[in-house]
């Protein structure tokens, strides 16, 4: 069985674009692999919340000192860090927004980016411990000229930041599908949209024949 877990985190619960691409690519995957497993967390109907101190306390303090106050403190990673490490593939949505991720994803990783549960530090080096294999991130841009070469590639910090720290945690591979231009005219958008399921397409038909 191939577990995904699935985080949305556009506030738009209709009309979003990222959405639109991870509705597609999951109900597109069931159909070639009905045996795939979806798990979903939507980050705008359910928020993260934002670490704590006595959160960073729990996540340093060793298990045997652990009090029942910081395993409450600690309960929300627990529970979100077993959700990613039950996954074989992690899907991401997420629009950009002011350049960067929105803070409602931004929360969930914090809450999961967890010394001695997804990554380890042996004074020297940085392991990743995730257990997906693989990170799928569809992004949804209201501009355009986001890509390599592109006018705004400098102005694009969402696909570096996740591509890197979805690698820290040790997901070797990263796939990204984006739409651009969603704030664009309609045969614009259409176009973009229709672009990026081809993609999502392409990309399973090779996760697939890679299995
Ligand atoms: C608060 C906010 C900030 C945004 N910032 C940017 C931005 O920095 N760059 C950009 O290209 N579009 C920006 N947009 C446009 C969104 O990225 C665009 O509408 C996208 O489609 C949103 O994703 P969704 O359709 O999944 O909701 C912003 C939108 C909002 C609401």
């Amino acid at each position: 069985m191939h577990n995904i877990l699935r985080i949305d985190s556009s506030s738009r619960l209709n009309g979003s674009h990222s959405r639109e691409l991870g509705d597609y690519l999951e109900t597109r995957w069931k159909s070639v692999q009905p045996d795939i497993q979806f798990t979903r967390r939507d980050l705008a109907k359910e928020p993260v919340e934002q670490i704590r101190q006595d959160t960073i306390t729990g996540f340093y303090t060793p298990a045997d000192a652990m009090t029942d106050e910081l395993g409450a403190a600690t309960a929300l990673s627990d529970k979100l860090i077993h959700e990613l490490q039950t996954a074989g593939t992690l899907l991401i949505t997420t629009p950009i927004y002011n350049f960067g991720i929105p803070a409602s994803l931004k929360a969930w990783i914090d809450q999961i980016v967890r010394i001695g549960h997804t990554f380890s530090f042996d004074g020297t080096n940085f392991s990743g411990l995730a257990k997906p294999e693989t990170a799928i991130v569809c992004a949804a841009y209201g501009a355009s000229g986001y890509e390599d070469g592109g006018p705004f590639r400098a102005a694009n910090f969402l696909e570096p930041y996740l591509d890197f720290i979805l690698k820290f945690l040790g997901m070797p591979t990263v796939h990204f599908i984006s739409v651009q231009a969603t704030t664009a005219d309609t045969a614009a958008v259409e176009a973009g949209t229709a672009q990026a399921k081809m993609d999502i397409d392409a990309l399973i038909a090779r996760i697939e024949a890679g299995r």
